[in-house]
């Protein structure tokens, strides 16, 4: 009874892994599942294979483990926040599939609530920005497919759910439906600060209270899972969204820590504290945690193209083989050009918050190549990033001077870190643990399990394999950074 499974469903796909009781990861296993585009800018994931995929894992993680279920002393989840799912409570078929928190269907609905005048409240109780990236108005959409649809909810009969307690209901076969205080900070409909379901916010979107799930602490007893999926009951203990369990991961539980992940996008945490500090900069305000009773906030900004910066110049350009590649290639790139990336691909993510928005190279001369574009595609996560860590600056001018703890694929380049360092002028640490996010939902189960150790000793046991100091001088990285602002301006302005 000495292991925890952390089970983690990402945008991608779902992993699981095994940790021994002392939280040593011991084993691992993942699925890819299919992503469905019906119309541009709409994504959308198969609810059932979200769970298939998951149990998959779980299984051949113990498989290579050489564990059974029963071995296990608890289960921790962490998932893709805002990813939206509604189902019926009878029979437990979904009603539609999965709408992921990058579809965009939502924009003008979005917008008509801004111009409505309605932004300010939003953000004053969500922490959040009125945007198509979080559930409310993907739930909205859902319930107003059907005529019959809000009648039926309204009578209780459907269940909406972030990831986590779609995997929660199938797990416990629907004797549970719970998310925890990180997952419903992410929907829109949550008042963080008054820590209940927004009335107001409800209202404004027209959902149904009878449709929501019940909020729980992120070390709590979520049920246990039926003794059929996964041949005995298992307790599950431990549930935060993604981010916020990379944050725990790296241990940054108190004020001031300050972690970045970077896959795909990036997404970077500032622990707050108990003070929810609201965004002049357009950050969000959201849950970093809730354990005892105790919530913790955390300023957050989310790039939407980091790493797949570097999938571009692989799948798109094809000037890489693999990704891990764009290393030894930008090494050989000539420092006398200046080639600059602004990906926004997808619109920019925060502080611009421009869905619009696109990508741009500058500084092409007639010798730019493939090292001079990977070096553009790594250092571009440094830039974004060094605007965010400028916006929580600006909104929280008490924060200790940052030291940028990070994780994620991308971490594991050489050249982006020390590059991020450079551009942030402050060190950035990469932890011994790469796996921060299974690890954060593996502490959570472990710790209502009595099986790991609470904040403190988790966060003396947190070690940097490598720290990135930086080496450039102020002037050449104010010079650089004052290019970067112009060159987003221009992408901004075209
Ligand atoms: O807010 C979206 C985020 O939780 C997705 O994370 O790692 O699945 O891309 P990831």
């Amino acid at each position: 009874m000495g292991h925890i499974l952390a089970i983690d469903q990402g945008t991608t796909s779902s992993r699981a892994i095994v940790f021994d009781a002392a939280l040593r990861p011991v084993a691992q296993a993942g699925r890819e599942f299919a992503q469905h585009y019906p119309a541009p800018g709409w994504v959308e994931h198969d609810p059932d294979e979200l769970f298939d995929t998951c149990l998959e894992s779980a299984q051949a993680a113990l498989a290579r483990a050489g564990l059974a279920a029963g071995d296990l002393a608890g289960i921790g989840i962490t998932n893709q926040r805002e990813t939206t799912l509604l189902w019926d409570r009878e029979n437990g078929r979904p009603v539609h599939r999965a709408i992921v928190w990058q579809d965009r269907r939502t924009a003008e609905s979005c917008h008509a609530l801004t111009t409505a005048g309605h932004e300010p409240m939003v953000t004053e109780k969500s922490g959040l920005v009125l945007d198509p990236y979080f559930s409310a108005t993907k739930l909205a959409w859902l319930l107003d497919r059907d005529s019959n649809m809000r009648a039926v909810a309204e009578a209780g009969r459907l269940a909406f759910g972030t990831v986590d307690s779609w995997l929660i209901w199938r797990l416990t076969d629907g004797r549970v439906h719970a998310t925890d205080a990180t997952n419903a900070s992410r929907t829109m409909l949550w008042d963080i600060r008054e820590n209940r379901w927004s009335p107001e916010l409800c209202a404004l979107f027209r959902i149904p209270e009878a449709v929501l799930p019940e909020v729980r602490d992120c070390a709590a007893d979520f049920g246990t899972t039926d003794a059929r999926v996964l041949g005995a009951a298992v307790p599950i203990l431990g549930v935060a969204g993604d981010q916020q369990a990379a944050a725990m991961g790296q241990a940054c539980f108190r004020p001031g820590m300050l972690k970045a992940t970077y896959g795909t996008g990036c997404f970077a945490l500032l622990n707050t504290g108990e003070a929810a500090v609201p965004s002049s900069n357009r950050l969000l305000t959201t849950v970093a945690a809730r354990l005892d009773g105790r919530t913790t906030y955390a300023l957050e900004g989310a790039i939407f193209v980091a790493g797949a910066a570097v999938q571009w110049l692989r799948d798109g350009l094809g000037v890489l083989g693999r990704a891990s590649e764009a290393d030894t290639l930008a090494a050989r790139a000539d420092p006398a050009q200046e080639v600059m990336l602004v990906p926004a691909f997808t619109g920019l993510g925060a502080p611009w918050w421009a869905p619009e928005a696109r990508g741009a190279l500058f500084g092409l001369t007639r010798n730019a190549g493939p090292a001079e574009l990977a070096r553009a595609a790594l250092e571009s996560a440094g830039y974004q990033t060094r605007d965010l860590l400028d916006a929580m600056r600006a909104d929280w001018p008490d924060a200790p001077e940052a030291v940028l703890r990070v994780d994620g694929g991308m971490s594991a380049s050489q050249h982006a870190m020390q590059f991020l360092a450079d551009i942030l002028g402050a060190p950035v640490e990469r932890p011994e643990v790469l796996e921060t996010t299974a690890l954060g939902a593996a502490w959570l189960a472990g710790r209502r399990a009595g099986l790991y150790p609470p904040e403190a000793e988790m966060a003396a046991r947190w070690h940097a394999e490598r720290r990135f100091l930086p080496a450039m001088a102020e002037e050449e990285r104010a010079r650089r950074h004052a290019r970067w602002r112009r060159a987003v301006e221009a992408v901004l302005s075209v």
